[in-house]
């Protein structure tokens, strides 16, 4: 994909309402995919900007490509940087093309510093902005996902909300207004993906030479991990572990741990690239227990019945440790040992409906419309003074 300011021209939307989408990072990709389609369905023009924040071939292109999304408008290519300069970077970039471009509305995803860029840019402009993945918090302020999710929540007008708990920690913070519970969009994009990640699996896993429920799938990229050596020498040493004790390991490297695993050996443990979509969802379907520090894949295990172990301390998925499906391991290198041999799929497994229908883009889409029929009346809620 091009980078630089610029991809298109000027969209030819002017007599119309467009909503002004930002994404940047790889799990927004996958929640865009969904939503933009039932964008399209209803007849809601729509303007992708890509922050840049994700720049590599197998972490943004690879998405664009095989989740057919429509290509950015915009590509900002904003890279990488400390979180001050990365932020006010895609800020000073987002304003400009919000100024250009004067959409309705703003639509940001998840929990990142391409989502509360691009909350901040609008809210300032006084262009209404509205969240997907509202309401989620872990109570953890030293996570920057955590301080990104809160700030984009409370400057939001609409805030849709994934999940009954999600609803509850807005309520708690005292938004109620604009927000709306409509189940999750990833589930989305899983179900409506599902069967070609069936079809991929017999090829994926025999290239990884495992077996179905033989292995083990780990993913770790947060900072919280990464960055703290004592943290890490204890999940290296856990992960040596697992592979020895319970099955051999599939890790796909996320390049913030790339460096980290510089002439390490980490015999048992292969070692890969990171996948795309179909290749991860494949190897979710079919591991014996998901071992992640992400907030994606502790839900897309459960989709597909598989247990998951989580590295942090706490999650946002709250509902999936009710249930007994997820369980929090921390660092602690005896207690993910245990947790991953022990991890089995409980007979009552998930509620049905936990992360909604499949429809959640749909409806979505549906408040996102009558917004912005009613924008500018008595009855549109207005941006957060
Ligand atoms: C970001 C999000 C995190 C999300 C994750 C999904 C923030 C604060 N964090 O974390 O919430 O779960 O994306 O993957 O927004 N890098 C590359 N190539 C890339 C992208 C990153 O080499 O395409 C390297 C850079 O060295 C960079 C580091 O990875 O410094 C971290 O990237 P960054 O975008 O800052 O955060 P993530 O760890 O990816």
């Amino acid at each position: 994909m091009p980078k630089g300011t610029k991809v298109k021209s000027k969209a030819s939307h002017s007599s119309e309402k467009v909503v002004l989408t930002v994404v940047g990072a790889r799990p927004q990709f996958i929640k865009a995919c969904a939503l933009s389609k039932a964008l399209v369905g209803s007849g809601i023009p729509e303007m992708i900007v890509h922050t840049g924040q994700h720049y590599d071939l197998n972490m943004s292109d690879v998405f664009f490509q095989k989740l057919d999304l429509p290509t950015p408008a915009y590509h900002l290519g904003v890279g990488s940087g400390t979180h001050g300069k990365q932020t006010a970077a895609m800020i000073d970039r987002l304003e400009r093309v919000m100024m250009d471009e004067k959409p309705a509305l703003v639509l940001v995803y998840g929990d990142t510093n391409s989502t509360l860029s691009g909350a901040l840019a609008a809210i300032k402009l006084h262009i209404p902005v509205a969240h997907v993945e509202a309401g989620l918090r872990s109570f953890n302020r030293s996570m920057p996902e955590e301080v990104n999710r809160v700030l984009t929540d409370h400057i939001s007008s609409l805030l849709f909300a994934p999940t009954k708990a999600a609803v509850q920690n807005l309520a708690s913070e005292g938004i109620v207004r604009g927000a709306h519970l409509v189940g999750d969009v990833m589930y989305d994009t899983a179900i409506s993906f599902r069967r070609t990640s069936q079809h991929l699996a017999f090829a994926i896993l025999n290239n990884f030479s495992v077996s179905p429920k033989a292995f083990v799938y780990l993913t770790i990229h947060r900072a919280e991990n990464t960055d703290n050596p004592e943290r890490w020498r204890c999940l290296l040493d856990a992960i040596g572990r697992v592979s020895r004790e319970v099955a051999p390991v599939i890790w796909p490297v996320h390049p913030r741990t790339r460096v980290l695993l510089q002439g390490i050996d980490m015999d048992g443990v292969v070692l890969t690239d990171p996948l795309p979509y179909f290749e991860s969802q494949a190897l979710a379907m079919n591991a014996r227990v998901v071992l992640t520090d992400s907030g994606g894949l502790q839900k897309e295990a459960a989709f597909y019945g598989t247990p998951c172990v989580t590295l942090r301390d706490e999650t946002e998925w709250v509902e999936l440790v009710c249930c007994g499906v997820n369980r929090i391991a921390g660092a602690d290198p005896d207690r993910i040992v245990d947790l991953a041999k022990g991890a089995h799929w409980p007979e009552s497994g998930i509620p049905a409906d936990l992360y909604g229908t499949g429809h959640a883009s749909e409806l979505v889409a549906g408040h996102i419309q009558s917004y912005l029929m009613h924008a500018g009346t008595e009855e549109a809620p207005k941006p957060p003074e």
